[in-house]
């Protein structure tokens, strides 16, 4: 009897032990791997003169401890000085990782325009230690289930920073309620659609129909909709370039191909939608969220006016509108192209306003690489050349270099890069140095300026299409934590990729 018992029992036994051994061994392998992490220890004390946190900038210390942000102190606080395990940053700023909204990754399908190993080490290498993957530009799109399936394998043990994905509403599963649920409930953190062509074949655009039922179910998950909001119009300079009486290699000539009204009239019919998520309305809970806006004149007014009005909306720019003016891009370099473009300098100057005053609310990469040949950089040709720009790894000192003579502050920079991102993707242990957040922390050196030289290590798979090389640079990244991992210091990466998908629960 207490033979046969045990004949059965013990397999068992045995199935159960190594079953929750490699489960042990899953959950808990990558936090405790010192692999992951430049710096073995577990708990420790980053000392910093400028720790920017929100309510002010300090002078103290961050206590980590299993990952997690367990305490944050005045230097009058003398509690830490009793402790080993401190990492002394002197002035150097002490800041909430950097949360990138809107980048465009490529992986799977076209990963030789870039990749998750080479994204999130550049994203690593700049300070961003979080990157929420737009639905496009890999392939397939992550517009199902499936499609998402292929996107979380295809990234697993590639990053080095924390990536969450977008999903894509497009006309085949706006109307598919279920359709649209799977991809919810497997996880994205809110639906990316397009009011014009998306440039990628199997990622159609949307009408006002496809948005307003793509609302009615994100409600129910209370997960955001972003939009690419410009529509198609018929202008005169359309049928001028095209007859090839404008100059392709100019950039005016694509600057005329995408006239700021074709932003206003997106965003017009756009918030005829956003009424439904206002307090009472019926897709209340979901959320609209512009990316990218460059036009500030009638687009950015009827941004305030929707917000004042109780639209749940919020919108984003990016750097490259705030760096660059359409009157300083050379002929031929296409590099500067994207959509919407990149407009005049009074152009600029309003963006920088609407940004200091709050109405735009974020800031984000629009990281969007290709291989250099399709930037056509032989022919110059800025209606054929692939539209997207390459900056990830370069977003924080660009910001900050551009924005010096603005003022913007410490705090500001976090609130557009940190805490408002963090969240619109509702993370809410990320984006803040406060105890009981995830220890995503970036350091860095405000005054210590650097050439985007062809000696500058860039992790990007393709660094020479960035628009910003050339370009001199205030504010050097020393130190990106992730999750209390030191995952890169001083051109070095933690030797192991222990950044996490981000999946929506
Ligand atoms: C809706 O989506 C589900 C899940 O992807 C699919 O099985 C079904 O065929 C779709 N329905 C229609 C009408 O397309
Ligand atoms: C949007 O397109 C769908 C077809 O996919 C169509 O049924 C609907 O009427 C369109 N809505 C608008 C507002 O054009
Ligand atoms: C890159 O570094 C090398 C060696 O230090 C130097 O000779 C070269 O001039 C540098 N290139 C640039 C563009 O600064
Ligand atoms: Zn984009």
């Amino acid at each position: 009897m207490d033979f046969l018992l045990g004949w059965r029992v013990f397999p068992l036994l045995t199935l159960l032990a190594s079953f929750l051994f490699f489960f042990y061994m899953k959950t808990s392998s990558k936090p405790s791997n010192s692999e992951c992490s430049l710096l073995p220890h577990d708990r420790f004390w980053i000392l910093s003169n400028n720790i920017v946190t929100p309510t002010g900038v300090i002078s103290g210390a961050v206590e980590v401890r299993g990952g997690n942000i367990i305490s944050v102190v005045n230097k009058e606080n003398q509690q830490w000085k009793i402790k080993s395990n401190v990492v002394d940053y002197g002035d150097a700023v002490v800041m909430p990782g950097l949360i990138d909204v809107h980048a465009h990754i490529d992986e799977p399908g076209r990963t030789e325009w870039e990749g998750f190993s080479s994204g999130t080490k550049a994203a690593a290498a700049g300070g961003v230690t979080t990157l929420i993957d737009m639905p496009l530009n890999s392939y397939p799109s992550t517009v199902s289930e499936e499609t998402l399936k292929l996107k979380v394998d295809a990234a697993e043990d590639k990053i080095y920073v924390d990536v969450g994905f977008w999903g894509g509403l497009v006309p085949d599963n706006a109307f598919n309620r279920s359709a649209l649920e799977g991809l919810l409930k497997a996880g994205v953190l809110g639906l990316k659609s397009f009011m014009c062509p998306s440039g990628i074949n199997d990622f159609p655009m949307t009408n006002a129909s496809h948005i307003k039922e793509g609302l009615n179910v994100l409600a129910k998950y209370k997960r955001p909709l972003l939009v690419h909001a410009e529509v198609e119009l018929d202008s005169e300079s359309d049928s001028e370039a095209s007859d090839g009486i404008n100059d392709v290699r100019s950039y005016s000539t694509y600057l005329k191909t995408r006239p700021p009204s074709w932003e206003a009239a997106a965003i017009r019919e756009l918030l005829a939608v956003t009424k439904d998520t206002r307090t009472g309305g019926p897709s209340e809970g979901s959320h609209v969220h512009i990316v990218h806006l460059s036009d500030t004149r009638a687009s950015l007014d009827m941004i305030k006016g929707a917000k004042s009005s109780g639209d749940s909306l919020s919108v984003e720019t990016c750097p490259h509108y705030l760096a660059f003016s359409s009157e300083e891009i050379q002929d031929g370099d296409t590099r500067m192209k994207c959509s919407p473009p990149i407009r005049d300098s009074a152009n600029r100057e309003r963006l920088w306003d609407a940004l200091t005053e709050g109405h735009i609310d974020m800031l984000s990469s629009d990281h969007s690489p290709t291989v250099p040949e399709l930037k056509r950089f032989d022919e110059g040709d800025f209606l054929k050349a692939w539209g997207g720009i390459s900056s990830l790894q370069y977003v924080l000192p660009v910001t900050w270099s551009y924005g010096r003579k603005y003022g913007i502050t410490l705090n500001q920079l976090a609130s557009w890069w940190s805490e408002r991102p963090a969240k619109l993707a509702g993370q809410d242990l990320k984006g803040s140095i406060v105890s009981g957040s995830h220890a995503d922390i970036v350091v860095w050196e405000p005054d210590t300026e650097f050439e985007l030289d062809d000696n500058h290590t860039a992790y990007h798979k393709n660094p020479s299409i960035s628009a910003y090389m050339g370009k001199r640079l205030s504010g050097k990244v020393l130190a990106t934590f992730v999750r209390g991992n030191l995952v890169y210091k001083e051109g070095q990466h933690a030797p192991v990729a222990c950044g996490v998908p981000i999946l929506a629960k």
